[in-house]
């Protein structure tokens, strides 16, 4: 295969750990036969420290024209000043927009070599952690109709909630396929007791359900659904929920798997152009240090393998060279305990690089 990649390194640690991301598929390219074509574009702090905007209409074309986007973590604290429509994550949510990539899917996995970093206690984290949070991602409250006006107790400011039909069945059916693959169980997370957008969204889901008798369903309030994974985190496989509630549980689930610096997503649409990118943020603070774990953005590109090409063998591939460097007792700053070897980005990289062969 030849691949035309947009990648958009962004702000802080994102330029290093793509570098170690895209050296990775390179290496994958070379072993599989596969030809990766990398174009770098603007986004984020980047974006506005050159352009003066945070998502530049070249970026958008750029990425539209490509065959998958890699983006790295944008923001910090030179634009925290700005106004909402010109901060760096204007660029995360215009994309998000643009490119239709309704469908966000957070994969929450404890490796065995982490289980000390998990927070839970060890008879809670005992049989394993494998969530896999599927958040709606250009509808609800982040996009919705937003403003100030004067109300009764002073000037006032709004943000609306609404989903329709149609953006509902398409992010429930994201998330019934992918439980196919899994352990054929979803749980629907709302907050249908009070909410009328989750009623509806809860009758959608429930519709949709019938074309997948194969597939359990269970729901949860979502103020329960936060409690119930640091509870008991075996119950869940597939999460489906809202852009809200998706973004605050999904760092929930990422941080009991003890380490925000490992997890991968995917941002998905109706085309097979996705936007791949680590969970994590920017870090200012370690920025151009060598101290940022460049995993979760290369086991981003593994979804991107598996989710946009259908490369499974190479996706499993880099998958396990991870697992295999971690065994051998290697570990960034973010995952380091007792006994263990500290590597800084690069090395981390050029490990995994020697353990795909
Ligand atoms: C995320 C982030 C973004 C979000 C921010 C940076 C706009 O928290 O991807 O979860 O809220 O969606
Ligand atoms: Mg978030």
């Amino acid at each position: 295969m030849k691949l035309s990649l947009a990648v958009l390194p962004g702000d802080g640690i994102g330029p290093e750990v793509i570098e170690q991301t895209t050296a990775v598929l390179e290496a994958i390219g070379s072993k599989y036969g596969h030809e990766f074509v990398f174009s770098e574009f603007l986004a984020g702090g980047a974006a506005i420290d050159a352009t003066g905007a945070p998502l530049p209409q070249k970026t958008i074309d750029g990425c539209q024209a490509s065959d998958s986007v890699l983006l790295g973590a944008v923001g910090g604290w030179q634009w925290d000043h700005l106004p909402g429509s010109e901060r760096p994550e204007r660029a995360l949510l215009g994309l998000r927009g643009e490119l239709e990539l309704y469908a966000n899917l957070r994969p929450a996995v404890l490796h065995e070599a982490l289980s000390q970093a998990c927070p839970l206690r060890a008879d809670i984290a005992a049989g394993g952690i494998d969530v896999m949070v599927v958040r709606e991602l250009t509808g609800g409250m982040y996009f919705g109709d937003r403003g100030r006006r004067q109300g009764k107790y002073g000037e006032e400011a709004y943000d609306t909630e609404a989903y329709g039909v149609g953006e509902v069945e398409r992010i429930a059916r994201t998330a019934f396929d992918i439980a196919r693959k899994r352990k054929s169980h979803v749980t629907n997370v709302d907050k249908a007791n009070v909410l009328e957008s989750s009623r509806l969204w809860r009758e959608v889901v429930l519709d949709v359900a019938k074309e997948y008798p194969d597939v359990e369903l269970a729901h949860m309030y979502v103020d329960n659904a936060a409690m119930q994974l640091v509870r008991d985190p075996q119950q869940f496989d597939v999460m489906v929920t809202t852009n809200m509630f998706g973004d605050i549980l999904s760092d929930e689930a990422s941080m009991i798997t003890g380490s925000i610096g490992m997890l991968p997503s995917a941002s998905l649409g109706k085309s097979r152009l996705g936007m791949y990118e680590p969970i994590h943020g920017s870090a200012p603070d370690i920025a151009g240090q060598d101290k940022a774990n460049p995993i979760a953005t290369i086991l981003s590109a593994a979804m991107m393998l598996r989710h946009s090409f259908d490369l499974e063998t190479e996706a499993v591939a880099i998958e396990q060279a991870v697992t295999t460097v971690l065994n051998q007792g290697y570990r960034t700053g973010d995952i380091m305990s007792a006994g263990m070897d500290l590597v800084g980005t690069k090395q981390m990289g050029a490990l995994i690089r020697e353990a795909l062969g």
